[in-house]
């Protein structure tokens, strides 16, 4: 269902935020690239521009890295107790949740979700992250080790590891949820005392800018964080092959992945996480309860329009079952309230580009080609946005591109199986093992496939379930480490073991 494409203004704070001259941030002051250049960040509801912000490259990431280098090894920052980089980042999420309200205009005007969405899950799961990473930072333990070396005997130590920073950080994030992904970069980073350098996507750089206005209110040492808006192949390539920058951490496409595993070796072997794409099965097995899995399914390629990496893009239904669940889905997806996000009944937005746009359109007409078939859905809508249909999948083969590459669009391909024994074959049959899920009745069955699924995250009965507290990443080519929880912390840090003979 279409809504009017007219949709009521932002706040005139928003707006006056929009307005400003948005520089870089660089060792505590926003400034202009060294190019001077600018770039344009458009609204993906209406194609309007609503912002012009700097567009940083090599030269300023080099100032950017310089700075956070500076502050890691002198000033107040490596200072500071555990307690007190605790306090500040709390109190970087009061502000966030303060100011939640502009927050979620930002990221619907920038990235197109619906701003309801927004204040409902991306901005409050930023501030509960924040907040969870806060509580991390005095709690960050080595061990005391018991050692026994064979050729030094009689000699007694007394030996413990120490886990301390890995150091200046180049984190690069995506479009799809631009304020949580920066959460998701920074608060490890901070909690273990890094410094960073965060390069934020040039689709949607406006929530960073305001999250970093808000990380200088908060009383962070200048040259702790660093913004950079720009472009991948500049800016982005840079902060990757800086020979300064001791990890890199990185969401976006498997394709650029490589690319940052590349930069990353031929110049410093910094060290690398990487969260990437996904084609996550989603399995409804013949007991499944379809009240709660029908709405379920739907909800796992529908939320986000279908631009998450975790999104639950193969359905796999038995036969018996397979035109009532993808009947129950479809009517879903023609319910679903399709609109500019600003607007309050939108329940989902455009693609955040033009390139998106035409990415979803293209894998749609190549399914259609090789004799899929849209139960619903299958176009672009026309009007100046980048809206695509809710759409769902029949009739794939396995061998289609809409089952084995990312859309990362609100398409869903529904495969019909016959013997459940070959579902965890078929469903792990992809380069990807981001997410999966399963929905039964039977407990036993939920924890057999959950251990059997290649996938770094499972659900059963649910889908897009997250929590600061739970690590999230991927299995296969969705990615190297894990962002959030306890292995969060670890990849920002290193164990130095140390050794005293008594
Ligand atoms: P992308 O991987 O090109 O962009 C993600 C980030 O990487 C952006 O900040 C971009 O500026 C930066 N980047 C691009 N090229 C770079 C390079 N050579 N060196 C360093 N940084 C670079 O993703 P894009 O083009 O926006 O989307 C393409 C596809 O990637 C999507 O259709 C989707 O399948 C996948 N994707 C997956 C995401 C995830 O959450 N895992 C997020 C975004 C995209
Ligand atoms: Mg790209």
């Amino acid at each position: 269902m279409l809504l009017s494409q007219a949709a009521p203004d932002c706040q005139p704070h928003t707006q006056d935020f929009l307005n400003q001259e948005h520089g870089l941030l660089i060792d505590g002051s926003w400034v202009a690239a060294v190019s001077g250049e600018k770039f344009e960040v458009k609204n993906p509801a209406n194609g309007q521009v609503i912002a012009m912000v700097a567009e940083g490259d090599q030269a300023d990431v080099d100032r950017a890295v310089a700075a956070a280098r500076k502050a890691f090894e002198g000033g107040p920052w490596p200072q500071m107790t555990a307690s007190q980089r605790g306090k500040l980042i709390w109190k970087l999420a009061d502000l966030l949740e303060e100011n939640l309200e502009e927050f979620a205009e930002l990221e619907s005007l920038d990235n197109g979700k619906p701003r309801v969405v927004a204040a409902a899950a991306d901005v409050p799961l930023a501030v509960d992250l924040f907040r969870y990473m806060a509580g991390w930072t005095t709690k960050i333990e080595g061990s005391t080790i018991p050692i026994s070396v064979p050729y030094m005997p009689g000699a007694e130590f007394h030996s413990y590891t120490h886990r301390e920073p890995v150091g200046v950080v180049g984190q690069i994030i995506p479009w799809n949820f631009p304020l949580l992904m920066a959460a998701w970069k920074l608060g490890p980073a901070l909690a273990t005392g890094c410094t960073v350098v965060l390069k934020v996507a040039e689709e949607t750089p406006m929530s960073a800018l305001r999250l970093g206005q808000l990380i200088q209110e908060a009383g962070f040492p200048n040259g702790v964080v660093n913004i950079i808006t720009g472009f991948g192949e500049t800016a982005g390539a840079a902060l990757a092959a800086h020979a300064d920058v001791d990890k890199v951490a990185f969401t976006g496409s498997t394709e650029v992945g490589k690319l940052i595993v590349k930069a990353a070796g031929e110049s410093n072997l910094k060290k690398v996480t990487l969260e990437l794409g996904g084609k996550s099965p989603n399995i409804v097995l013949p007991d499944a309860d379809l009240s709660v899995a029908i709405p379920g399914a739907a909800n796992a390629i529908f939320f986000n329009h279908g631009q998450c990496c975790c999104a639950g893009s193969r359905l796999f239904v038995h036969r018996s079952q397979f035109d009532e669940v993808v009947d129950g889905i479809a009517a879903a997806a023609s319910e679903i309230q399709v609109g500019p996000g600003m607007h309050p009944d939108s329940q989902m937005g455009p693609m955040v580009s033009q390139i998106q746009q035409d990415r979803v359109c293209g894998y749609l007409e190549s399914g259609l080609r090789e004799g899929a078939q849209a139960v619903v859905g299958g176009h672009r809508t026309e009007g100046d946005g980048f809206f695509v249909e809710p759409t769902v999948l029949v009739n794939t083969e396995s061998q289609m591109q809409v089952i084995q590459e990312e859309i990362f669009g609100p398409v869903v391909a529904a495969v019909a199986y016959e013997d459940p024994a070959d579902l965890i074959q078929s469903a792990n049959d992809s380069i990807y093992g981001l997410a999966a899920a399963v929905w039964t009745r039977d407990i036993s069955k939920g924890h057999q496939f959950a251990k059997k699924l290649r996938a770094g995250s499972v659900w059963v009965n649910c889908y897009n379930v997250f929590d600061a507290a739970l690590p999230f990443g991927g299995f296969k080519q969705s990615g190297w480490g894990r962002e959030m929880g306890r292995e969060a912390i670890d990849l920002y840090t290193e164990t130095k073991a140390v050794t005293l003979q008594l």
